[in-house]
């Protein structure tokens, strides 16, 4: 079989044509600035409706933030890091065993984002796993490295806690009730996507991954702490994120676009490469369950407030199927759901 990852391929000294966007879709990486004030949010503070206001500010105001005394164990991060390095250092044999470009299985090895889909590619691979409720999923997750199914399934507990956390803030920020989110979301789902990005001959031609929004509810990112590559959509400007020690990157999905009726952003993000070294990023995604009814909060719509309800109302599963049938940057997918 064909071997279409690039994390086992030798350094090229220029970039492959099927990955070279056209002129008028590449990163312009001259152009970029950095972004020095992310909304840093201290979840540890005494001040609890302190962490309310600094989240519904973020939420607002750039769709995405950084969370740092989160609660999630600093060495399970290390240890996180280290198995995806370890993962994408393995033979190439041993990875294959997992490769697939069928976006319905629920642990693959794959590259780009969609190859079926999409007419350019993108440089980097990924392993997505399905990684809740644990005992469905451990055991078809990778053998090596040996430690992989421990630590994961260790790292998926902890971030799963965050992301609960992060809901009820989000919600008490909207002045919902504090288990809104997960009461309308039902029995969550979990998929974790480990990026690898090798470092690219010609990282101006083309993409880590393009401009893109995140289907589901939150996400939850662990960042390279060594190499930044994120980069978000402010105000029409590309901003790199830099990574913040033992932080991680927070990002309003579609799902609580819709709920909340358009106040939070699901943002633009991409992810460029660069020539030097490669980048890990590995991200959590809380997913609502397949048959939940997601609709704008009627506090947020019509009979709470003035604004119509923006989007109609749709379920997880038709909302997912519609992402994955489309390429990566088309419209912003709610778009498709709107009233
Ligand atoms: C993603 C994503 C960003 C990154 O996996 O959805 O946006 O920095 N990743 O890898
Ligand atoms: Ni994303």
């Amino acid at each position: 079989m064909e071997s279409k990852i690039i994390s086992s391929e030798i350094r090229l000294s220029s970039l492959p044509e099927s990955y070279v966007r056209p002129v008028a879709d590449r990163p312009r990486l001259s152009e970029v600035t950095y972004c020095e004030n992310v909304p840093l949010i201290d979840l540890s503070s005494v001040d609890k409706s302190q962490i309310r206001l600094e989240i519904g500010d973020a939420c607002r105001s750039y769709g995405f933030f950084q969370v740092m005394k989160h609660g999630v164990s600093l060495e399970l991060m290390e240890k996180m890091q280290e198995m995806a390095e370890e993962f994408f250092q393995l033979p190439l044999e041993e990875k294959m065993k997992y490769y697939s470009d069928d976006p319905s299985k629920t642990l693959r090895l794959s590259t780009s984002f969609n190859v079926k889909k999409e007419t350019v590619h993108n440089w980097r691979d990924y392993l997505r796993l399905h990684c809740w409720p644990l005992h469905d999923y451990v055991h078809e997750w990778p053998s090596q490295p040996p430690s992989f199914k421990e630590v994961v399934s260790a790292y998926c507990g902890e971030v799963r806690g965050l992301g609960f956390r992060l809901l009820q803030e989000i919600a008490a920020s909207l002045e919902l009730e504090r288990e809104y989110m997960e009461k309308v979301l039902g029995e969550q789902g979990q998929h974790m996507a480990i990026n690898y990005y090798p470092p690219c001959p010609e990282p101006d031609l083309t993409y880590g991954l393009p401009g893109h929004t995140d289907p589901n509810a939150i996400t939850i990112l662990l960042q390279d702490q060594r190499v930044a590559g994120l980069q978000v959509l402010k105000d029409g400007n590309w901003m790199a994120v830099k990574p913040h020690p033992n932080a991680f990157v927070i990002n309003i999905g579609d799902q609580l676009q819709a709920l909340s009726n358009g106040r939070y952003k699901s943002v633009w993000h991409r992810a460029i490469v660069n020539s030097d070294k490669p980048r890990i990023s590995v991200a959590s995604f809380l997913c609502p369950a397949n048959d939940a009814v997601i609709k704008p909060a009627k506090e947020l719509a019509d009979d709470g407030s003035q604004v119509p309800p923006l989007y109609r109302s749709f379920t997880y599963a038709e909302y997912y199927s519609k992402f994955w049938s489309r390429n990566l940057e088309q419209q912003h997918c709610l778009e498709l759901f709107k009233n």
